[in-house]
């Protein structure tokens, strides 16, 4: 009896141990396939099909002709389906779903698809993000891309993920991503408790622009001729191809942020400083600048009521989210 029972546990010793190292191999070798999958590298395109594409982006983009995007992003798509491994068609074509999402508020019906505009934005900046690793803006626009659909979803650890993210991004870059993480950050309630870090991170891209605390009471964006430059990082401080009303939009956005904190005196000197662009008298939206200014004191107002469809527009929700750097 003694003997049986021994050898039943032998039996039965070795068949676990061959169960879990079946069930290990079985793992450990998907680990090793998955792993070992070639990298995708970038390869540019200049076929006339991805030439064309690009030049078609960029010229709806600079003439803010949003109601062009449908045929942009077919020819950024075939574009992409000739060629999946060009870094630049893959980020434009992200853009194209994010500017179709944000200035949503040009469309005649607000349709609930638009939101997976989103989802389209977020694929297309990640496969940017492997073919360009060292670029250091798209995870500060993929963060809030992430930012919103965490929250449509409902998703709590996407929504945290999103943050940190965005975190990073404006660690990496924060000429740049400070402003891009504010800017995605800007829809949440002005009683938020993470809405004080909206304006902050504001501020810390005015300091690290002009090279100098800008003051908090009288704040003048004036440049430090030295860092006055169109390329390193400090590029994304002024005005540039890419971008033409860059100074305009930005504080557009950051009066923006500060009225809805409930400061309109300050906000209405930041927007004051969108009038120092060399290039305002050409900006599209100077009337929307203007009109802010002349209500600052009654839209910080309106941000204190608790009804939020009765809060006065921010550029973030604004038929120029986009444009309003990139038009002119
Ligand atoms: C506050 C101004 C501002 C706003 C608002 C803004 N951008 Fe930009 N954008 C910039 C600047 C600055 C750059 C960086 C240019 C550089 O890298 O030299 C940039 C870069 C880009 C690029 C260039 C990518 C490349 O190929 O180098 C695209 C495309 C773009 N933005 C699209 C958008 C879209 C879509 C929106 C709306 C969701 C938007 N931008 C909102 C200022 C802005």
């Amino acid at each position: 009896v003694v003997a049986r029972s021994r050898f039943e546990k032998l039996v039965r010793a070795a068949c676990t141990v061959a169960l879990l190292s079946m069930v290990l191999s079985t793992a450990g070798c998907a680990w090793v396939v998955i792993h070992s999958a070639p990298e995708k590298t970038a390869v540019a395109s200049n076929s006339r099909l991805a030439t064309r594409a690009k030049a078609y982006f960029w010229d709806a983009l600079h003439g803010a002709l949003y109601e062009e995007l449908p045929a942009v992003t077919e020819a950024l798509t075939e574009a992409y389906l000739e060629q999946p491994a060009d870094p630049e068609i893959a980020l434009l074509l992200a853009h194209a779903h994010l500017w179709k999402v944000s200035e949503r508020s040009r469309l005649a019906t607000q349709d609930a698809t638009i939101t997976d505009e989103l989802i389209l934005a977020d694929r297309y900046f990640s496969e940017a993000m492997r073919l360009r690793p060292d670029d250091r803006r798209i995870a500060g626009w993929q963060g809030g891309v992430r930012l919103a659909l965490g929250s449509i979803h409902n998703d709590e650890r996407l929504i945290r993920e999103a943050y940190y993210e965005l975190d990073g991004a404006a660690r990496a870059f924060p000429e740049f991503n400070q402003f891009s993480a504010s800017f995605a950050m800007s829809a949440i309630a002005p009683d938020d408790p993470r809405f004080p870090e909206v304006v902050q991170r504001m501020w810390n891209a005015a300091d690290l622009c002009i090279g100098t605390p800008m003051s908090r009471t009288e704040p003048v964006y004036r440049p430090d001729p030295k860092k006055l430059t169109t390329t390193g990082d400090a590029r994304v401080c002024w005005n540039s191809e890419i971008a033409p009303h860059n100074i305009e939009g930005f504080f557009l956005a950051f009066g923006d942020a500060v009225s809805k904190s409930g400061d309109a005196q300050t906000a209405r000197k930041l927007y004051e400083n969108a009038k120092r662009s060399p290039s305002y008298a050409a900006w599209p939206f100077k009337g929307e600048l203007e009109r802010r200014i002349e209500e600052v004191a009654k839209r910080t107002e309106a941000y204190r009521g608790t009804d939020r469809l009765q809060w006065p527009q921010t550029m973030i929700n604004s038929p120029y989210a986009c444009t309003g750097c990139h038009a002119g």
